[in-house]
């Protein structure tokens, strides 16, 4: 948090110096594949002082326990908008999504128009799977559930980074694989099902009328830069950011250069 307070509370007898980023531009940060919260940990700490961040293990993710797969798209985003409820959050918040984030944010703008202010689309896409992909998806969601994730994690990781990273950034490499390794078989599943069913998106594009930035890292193995170029095409209030030498994490790989883009887009809020 900032080194100064933000606010002074005037009681009877004294003045309580405090913290409390509820002032801050609500932000509601949602993890990819299988993944969890905390691979927005340096989006946490470096932004903590422009926005107030909420940021969910979806379920079977992270530690929020699975419920039986399969999982849809409205029921992670209303998951979402019950959580936004709960801390108080009950007007519009820039919604942050990476890959599957992206897709459910996608989903909330269209249950739930009225809760978003902004989006943050990072490695992203806003086209459906083609079949071939949902077959992969199912045979995978189906493998998770007889032999565990490993198998998974196995094919993703290599995936997941620009190439030259797995290299020269083995911690990271180790961070992702730990984090994947901790999502339940039930949670995986459950998401490649939601992930599959979900519809194609570029028809709402020209509606999404809020401040939008899409970052893309010109590495990415897992979606080409060519989707962040269409999704920017196709919204009214979109800017584009290629982060050079990122792949399909730019926040963790490039975490200086994302934060900064993030922090004067959030700026923007003021
Ligand atoms: C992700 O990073 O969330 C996944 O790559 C998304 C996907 O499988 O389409």
């Amino acid at each position: 948090m900032n080194d100064s307070p933000s606010s002074t509370s005037d009681f009877s007898d004294s003045i309580l110096s405090f913290e409390d980023s509820a002032d801050r531009v609500p932000t509601l940060w949602l993890h990819g594949f299988p993944l969890n919260s905390t691979m927005w940990d340096l989006q946490v700490s470096g932004l903590c002082d422009v926005a107030r961040l909420i940021v969910p293990d979806l379920r079977g993710h992270g530690l929020t326990e699975p419920t039986p797969p399969p999982y849809t798209m409205e029921m992670l985003a209303t998951d979402c908008v019950r959580l936004l409820d709960h801390v108080g959050c009950t007007g519009p918040v820039v919604v942050a999504g990476l890959s599957m984030g992206g897709y459910l944010a996608f989903e909330i703008c269209r249950r739930f128009p009225e809760r978003v202010a902004g989006l943050i689309l990072t490695a992203t896409k806003a086209t459906a799977d083609t079949a071939e992909i949902r077959a992969v998806r199912e045979k995978s969601a189906q493998t998770a559930l007889t032999d565990g994730v490993a198998p998974i994690v196995e094919g993703l990781l290599p995936k997941l980074l620009a190439p030259g990273a797995y290299d020269t950034e083995p911690e990271l490499v180790e961070f992702l694989k730990e984090m994947m390794l901790g999502t339940s078989p039930e949670g995986l599943a459950g998401a490649q099902a939601a992930m599959l069913a979900r519809p194609d998106s570029t028809p709402d594009l020209p509606g999404l009328k809020v401040p939008t930035l899409i970052i893309h890292g010109d590495e990415d193995q897992l979606i080409p830069v060519a989707e962040a170029e269409a999704m920017a095409a196709g919204m009214p209030e979109a800017d584009l950011v290629i982060i050079p030498g990122a792949g399909h994490m730019p926040n963790l790989e490039e975490p200086a250069g994302f934060n900064e883009v993030v922090r004067e887009f959030l700026e923007g809020f003021y």
